[in-house]
């Protein structure tokens, strides 16, 4: 049980919208979001807004051989702490909530307990991992798996970016590879609050998701090579032209995440979101196609169904047309469950705070679906406007901004009276 003064605490809500404000400032795009990508001037830019904010809340700082960014608050007792935050790296067209409200939440959980004077059982800690979105540096969720023991950090500082960059060099460059050890100390919790980046909350109006898992996502890279040659003299019998296989693999998606969606108990969704064609001029055939396939699925086995189907269309389709086709594999993970303890733990204190509940899976990737492999980890989603993310036009109401925030802060200090032994 909390005191009758914790559980009165509130966020400021005013303290926290001025934080997302001056973090949205930074690498701003028309439309009111912003483009921080992993690791570039403007996403350093932002860590060291965020470390400032740390610094001045007497945070004990840790930066990690990755790049990720750790501030920890003292509890009564030593040892591991309950965390919280999310990434401040962005998409290139990135709005302005998802991720920076998590760790812009956890850093106002901190100070909400700073000026109040609240001495927890267990240090509060909040971080920000890198390169969450693995947009310019593939996998998602980089820096947290990382973090979790799930890739060598040798391995991840060797991986190259969209652009040709290389972590290790980009991490250099920006100053922030830091000394401590990856994996990083597992929390004794984790729990992070994100936008829903989806409909289902704004349409069943329900305040408060408690998050129960993730679905699972795999990335595919394909490199479709064929014979460039002028446009007006090759007759069509006689081409190999890997735009034609790039439409029609992209089609294929669209078609299987249908027939699976309508028939399976997972939802299956299907993404070409990037496709680069070579050399890209009107008149003349292309030489070669790049392009992503992103697939996802709460079921595992249908999640695996949907990637052979993919491969087989796509050695049907480069067969037919005489292309030759590289499949690279960028981000797999398989569907994550929360622990019960927590989703119920974020239910309980959204109906306490008097928010209407929803339990739900994650469509998006997290960087607690990574936690969730090392300790007991939950997820609180607000609501999204019209369900659009990764666009500038990203929205969620201040209020259910603040809504989520207490909620966070309420499942911190609920978490932070547990036992939580595995
Ligand atoms: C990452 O955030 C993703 O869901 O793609
Ligand atoms: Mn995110
Ligand atoms: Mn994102």
């Amino acid at each position: 049980m909390t005191s009758d003064r914790s559980a009165a605490l509130r966020i400021d809500g005013d303290r926290l919208m001025r934080r997302i404000e001056d973090l949205a400032a930074i690498g701003p795009i028309d439309g009111g979001g912003s483009c921080r990508l992993a690791l570039t001037d403007d996403d350093r830019a932002g860590r060291d807004l965020v470390v400032t904010w740390m610094r001045d809340l007497g945070l004990d700082i840790s930066i990690d051989g990755i790049g990720n960014v750790v501030g920890v608050r003292a509890g009564r007792i030593d040892g591991p702490p309950t965390m919280t935050g999310s990434h401040i790296d962005t998409v290139r067209t990135g709005g302005r909530y998802d991720g920076n409200l998590g760790v812009l939440a956890g850093l106002e959980v901190i100070e909400t307990l700073e000026t109040n004077g609240i001495e927890t059982e267990h240090p509060v800690a909040v971080g920000f991992f890198t390169d969450e979105e693995g947009a310019r540096f593939p996998p998602d969720m980089l820096g947290s798996l990382v973090y979790v023991g799930g890739m060598a950090v040798e391995e991840a500082l060797d991986i190259e970016g969209i652009d040709g960059a290389v972590v290790g060099a980009e991490l250099d460059r920006i100053g922030y590879r830091g000394t401590s050890p990856c994996p990083g100390p597992s929390p004794r919790a984790f729990v992070e609050l994100h936008v829903e980046q989806g409909p289902v909350l704004e349409a069943e109006g329900v305040t408060i998701g408690a998050v129960t898992g993730v679905q699972g996502i795999s990335w595919t890279e394909l490199t479709i090579t064929g014979q460039s040659n002028h446009a007006g003299t090759t007759p069509m019998a006689l081409r190999h032209d890997p735009a034609y296989v790039a439409a029609k693999v992209t089609a294929h998606v669209r078609e299987l995440a249908t027939r699976m969606g309508a028939m399976g108990e997972g939802r299956q969704v299907a993404t070409v979101g990037r496709i680069e064609l070579h050399p890209n001029l009107v008149n003349v055939v292309a030489a070669s196609a790049s392009m992503t396939v992103d697939l996802r699925n709460t079921d595992e086995a249908l999640l695996q169904e949907a990637e052979s189907d993919l491969a087989r269309f796509v050695a049907e389709a480069a067969a037919a047309e005489g292309v030759t086709v590289v499949e690279r594999t960028l981000a797999r993970f398989e569907p994550v469950a929360f622990d019960d303890r927590v989703v119920d733990a974020v239910a309980a204190v959204a109906v306490d705070l008097g928010h209407s509940v929803r339990r739900m899976p994650s469509g998006a990737g997290h960087d607690a679906q990574m936690l969730a492999r090392v300790c007991p980890t939950g997820m609180v989603f607000v609501p999204s406007r019209d369900g659009i993310s990764h666009n500038p036009a990203e929205h969620t109401d201040p209020a259910d901004l603040v809504a989520g925030a207490d909620v966070l802060l309420q499942t911190i200090l609920t978490l932070d009276q547990e036992p939580l032994d595995r």
